[in-house]
């Protein structure tokens, strides 16, 4: 494990090897959240590709859009750490170019993806976003998926990740719910639960606390004193409405198959967003939001 240099050595926490290969080093301070989370995630071993449909092509575009923001920015052989790798779905074409750090907050999350993800410079460790125990200026990109909005304290993980980020690295965040639609659909959740028929004990609690993003919230987070070149862009409009109807069908009406729609019609779904994105203002109708941003 040559990244295991990585570590760092006065980092406050009682590491172990939960199986060969998977490293877990959650800080002393880990809060409850974090643990729930780890929790929630070390039991849902459901296949995370056909639950949130990521080999449908509304979200195969735009993780291909959120790995060309490290692959183009970032040289092939500079180190990249992942948070929340969770299913793996960047993991798997980022590990082809780079040494690859996957941690998550869930030690069998990483047991899992430990089995079909394999390479000779991967190495995971099970540790919380909001406190790395890496040195610092270590990776030329740190990027997560569909992970910041778990943290109890964005700031405190944006902070650690600029830490071990070496000058000039990126970050890059993806699929962050945009809170004009998770803040309103937030007053809706317990009508929502009960249609779907879903047991609130079965929800991660960072999910169901969690309201969205606003841009401004990202604006502020990424100030320019320490990140340059931000960039937030939009993902889904149609595709999100779609994206979220056809899961409350599957839900509600308990089918035993989620519904997949032909690849013409996804190709032209997307295509759709993207240049009604370009319509002064209609970004704020996205339904997630990708951002990345340059240290200083
Ligand atoms: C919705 S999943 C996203 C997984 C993957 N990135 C993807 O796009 O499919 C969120 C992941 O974040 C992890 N997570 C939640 N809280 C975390 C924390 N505080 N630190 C690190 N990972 C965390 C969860 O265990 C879960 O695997």
């Amino acid at each position: 494990m040559p990244q295991k240099s990585r570590l760092k050595d006065t980092f406050p926490c009682h590491p172990y090897e939960k199986n060969p290969g998977i490293l877990v080093c959650w800080h002393d301070a880990m809060g409850d959240l974090a643990k729930d989370e780890a929790h929630h995630h070390d039991d849902d071993d459901a296949d995370q590709f056909e639950t949130h449909q990521l080999n449908a092509w509304r979200n195969l575009f735009y993780h291909k859009q959120f790995q060309s923001i490290i692959q183009s920015a970032v040289p092939k052989g500079s180190p990249l750490l992942e948070i929340g790798a969770g299913s793996g779905v960047d993991a798997k074409v980022l590990v082809q170019d780079h040494p690859l750090t996957i941690t998550d907050v869930s030690p069998a999350t990483l047991d899992r993806l430990s089995q079909w993800l394999r390479g000779p410079d991967i190495f995971f460790i099970a540790a919380d976003g909001q406190f790395l125990p890496f040195e610092d200026h270590q990776f030329g990109a740190v990027y997560m998926a569909a992970t910041f909005h778990h943290f109890e304290d964005p700031q405190k993980a944006t902070a650690e990740c600029y830490r071990v980020l070496r000058k000039d690295g990126i970050i890059a965040i993806a699929v962050e719910p945009n809170a004009t639609y998770f803040r309103p659909l937030k007053r809706f959740q317990n009508v929502l639960y009960r249609l779907t028929h879903t047991d609130p004990e079965h929800i991660s609690h960072a999910d169901a606390e969690m309201e969205g993003f606003r841009k401004s919230d990202f604006e502020h987070i990424f100030d320019s004193d320490q990140w340059t070149d931000r960039r937030i862009r939009p993902m889904w409009f149609v595709a999100g409405w779609i994206h979220y109807f056809l899961e409350f069908l599957f839900r509600a009406f308990r089918l035993k198959k989620r519904i997949i729609l032909p690849l013409w019609l996804e190709k032209g779904i997307v295509a759709f967003d993207e240049v009604f994105f370009r319509i002064p203002g209609m970004k704020y109708f996205c339904w997630h939001w990708i951002v990345s941003a340059k240290k200083r």
